[in-house]
């Protein structure tokens, strides 16, 4: 039988009261196919039971691991080890000059509004994704997947192995996997990124 193996990465996406469900779902779906664990920070704008929610994560929201939250002071409280990067048109850094390190959650704002200042000022740094003068902002799963794909980039995500079938290979004491390489001089610990 197959079952889902543990989250590839220690990196998480974190969701700060997201108020569209589709883009909520299409998040979770990217992280679970990913194998990035989601922090969902509430209220959200919609019940996970929501059938646009459901429509666009699909069985993935099955197969996602996913942690709720009921407030920003909850998630501040007990939200696992690791520094909080929020991603935010007024971020002092560009994410393609940031260093990350595997056990970075990625703070996502709100579609309406971002996040409040107090969030803002809580993160250990925030990044933007740089856009062309006079465009206002990414949507929210698209910029998750733009930084989400460099930061697991530099950090050596890990892969599961698959056999000819494309699926999962699992070995003796658990799943199999593969790290995927780096370009040559960007390994960890190399280059300026
Ligand atoms: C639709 S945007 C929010 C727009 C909101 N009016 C604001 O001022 O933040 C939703 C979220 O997507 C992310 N985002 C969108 N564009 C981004 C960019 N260029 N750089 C970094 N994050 C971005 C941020 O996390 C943001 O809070």
């Amino acid at each position: 039988m197959y079952r889902r193996p543990d989250p590839l990465s220690a990196m998480r996406l974190a969701l700060y009261q997201p108020d569209i469900p589709q883009n909520a779902g299409t998040i979770i779906r990217l992280a679970a196919c990913l194998g990035i664990a989601v922090d969902l920070i509430e209220p959200a704008g919609f019940l996970l039971g929501d059938r646009q929610f459901r429509r666009a994560g699909l069985d993935y929201i099955a197969l996602a691991k996913l942690r709720r939250f009921s407030s920003w002071r909850a998630y501040q409280a007990d939200r696992e080890a690791g520094r909080l990067l929020l991603l935010t048109t007024r971020g002092e850094t560009s994410y393609t000059s940031f260093r990350f390190q595997p056990e970075d959650a990625l703070l996502l704002g709100r579609e309406s509004a971002g996040v409040p200042d107090e969030v803002h000022a809580a993160a250990d740094a925030r990044l933007r994704i740089p856009m062309l003068p006079g465009t206002r902002s990414l949507n929210v799963a698209v910029a998750a997947a733009i930084v989400l794909g460099e930061a697991l980039r530099q950090t050596g995500w890990r892969t599961l192995s698959t056999g000819r079938s494309g699926m999962p290979r699992k070995a003796r004491g658990g799943w199999r996997y593969r790290s995927l390489p780096l370009p040559p001089g960007q390994g960890r610990g190399e280059g300026s990124a």
